[in-house]
């Protein structure tokens, strides 16, 4: 029996409606840029494996970090244990980070990544004695699938049923060139009411929406004004992070710091689960108390996992090379280029850069949204043409891992222009 006849029996993927979804691609081998199928296939792997595979697939010096942790400690207990690559990596990632990022909390994924960061958010206040209950979050943001960081999202058709049971936020509108006072001044008037716990963002690149980009600048005034009325304020650079904005992160390129981030995806270079929620001694410093009830009574069977934390090393060294940064500056490059030559076709609007993430919209006159004809053609040609993209509605976008070379990029671009001239 064929793989996607025994995955139809007893596998239920993401994001699929299985009853009018096609078979799935049977990936029976990944290396490098390259996901290969069962019939010998190649596609290179544009969107890095939903976003997150840093330096490509086997990379050999991931696998024997794996190899050499695997028979070192696979797996241990997190509470009241500890193991040297949780702790090399806590070192090594607060080290990376702005000085006052301090401590680190252990998850498995992005959406708890989050969750941890919301529920620290919460609890500071509530240990402080200090009644405030209101999150501001912004229109379009997606920060995973767990109750708390739905209710942050973007309400809509993704996640209606669940609706009831989100807690209340408020949102700010995206900002735009002609927005973006109107949207300072109601996060402003908002803040001024003193309810305000936390806020939480993804910095300069909404992911889920459509790789909708927004400027530093923008960020550092809104994390500006966050802090002078005291609420504290949360990057998700669960996307963002590792590279992906042209800096090993997006508060890289801002000037106003958060308190806490949410990091995962990247990571671990895309090859172990893992979550980190990041933050400062002052915030760990409200969770100290004679009284356990103080403490941050969260954890998950697999925190800290020691596989996952030895990789995630192996990748922070990777990053340390020289190579990898070229690889990074060179995407960069080829993206603007890119751009350009996009520029000349009528049907391609915002095109957008921020750094290694290169995201336009084609416009047909059909629908624009997630479930638009366009994102399932869009794949569909690509495939053929031995490319991996998954568009995200009209917006079609090229966040390749690192080490991809000028021929293979130059294969996805030329995939993507012989796909807007069939358009017309
Ligand atoms: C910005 C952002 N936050 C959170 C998440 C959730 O991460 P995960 O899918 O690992 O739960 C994602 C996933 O795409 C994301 O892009």
């Amino acid at each position: 029996m064929k793989l996607s006849e025994r995955d139809k029996a007893h596998v239920w993927h993401p994001f699929t409606q299985h009853k009018t979804a096609g078979d799935p691609l049977e990936i029976v081998k990944a290396e490098g840029v390259y996901l290969f199928d069962a019939s010998g296939n190649s596609y290179i792997d544009a969107n890095s494996s939903w976003w997150v595979n840093t330096h490509g697939h086997g990379h050999p010096y991931i696998g024997e970090a794996l190899n050499k942790q695997f028979y070192t400690i696979d797996h241990t207990v997190f509470a009241g244990v500890t193991h040297p690559k949780a702790v090399e990596l806590a070192e090594r990632i607060t080290e990376r980070l702005p000085s006052h990022f301090q401590k680190v909390f252990f998850s498995d994924n992005g959406s708890t990544a989050v969750e941890i960061a919301l529920k620290m958010v919460i609890q500071y206040w509530h240990n402080k004695g200090v009644d405030k209950h209101r999150f501001l979050a912004m229109n379009g943001s997606y920060h995973g699938d767990t109750f708390g960081a739905m209710s942050l999202g973007q309400r809509g058709y993704f996640n209606k049923p669940f609706e009831p049971y989100f807690f209340d936020a408020d949102y700010i509108d995206f900002p735009t060139e002609e927005n973006r006072e109107e949207v300072l001044e109601k996060a402003e008037k908002l803040f001024r009411t003193g309810d305000f716990a936390g806020m939480i963002v993804e910095p300069m690149v909404q992911g889920a929406a459509g790789m909708r980009m927004y400027s530093s600048d923008f960020l550092d005034r809104l994390t500006r004004l966050a802090h002078d009325h005291g609420v504290l304020v949360i990057f998700d650079e669960v996307m963002t992070g590792f590279g992906r904005t042209g800096e090993l992160f997006a508060m890289d390129h801002c000037n106003e710091k958060p308190d806490l981030t949410a990091l995962s995806k990247g990571l671990t270079a895309g090859v172990m689960a893992l979550g980190l929620t990041v933050t400062s001694d002052a915030i760990y410093e409200a969770f100290l108390a004679e009284e356990t009830t103080k403490a941050l009574l969260h954890g998950h069977s697999f925190t800290a996992n020691p596989l996952a934390c030895a990789v995630a090393c192996a990748n922070l060294d990777l990053f340390d090379r020289k190579e990898t940064w070229k690889g990074i500056r060179n995407i960069v490059d080829w993206n603007e280029n890119f751009a350009t030559s996009l520029a000349k076709y009528s049907i391609i609007q915002n095109i957008r850069q921020q750094g290694t993430i290169l995201a336009f919209d084609v416009f047909t006159g059909g629908d624009a949204t997630y479930f638009s004809d366009i994102k399932t053609k869009a794949y569909e040609y690509f495939l053929k043409c031995g490319v991996l993209l998954r568009p995200l509605g009209n917006t079609l976008f090229v966040n390749p891992p690192y080490c991809i070379n000028a021929e293979e990029y130059k294969k996805v671009q030329d995939a993507i222009e012989a796909f807007i001239q069939e358009l017309g």
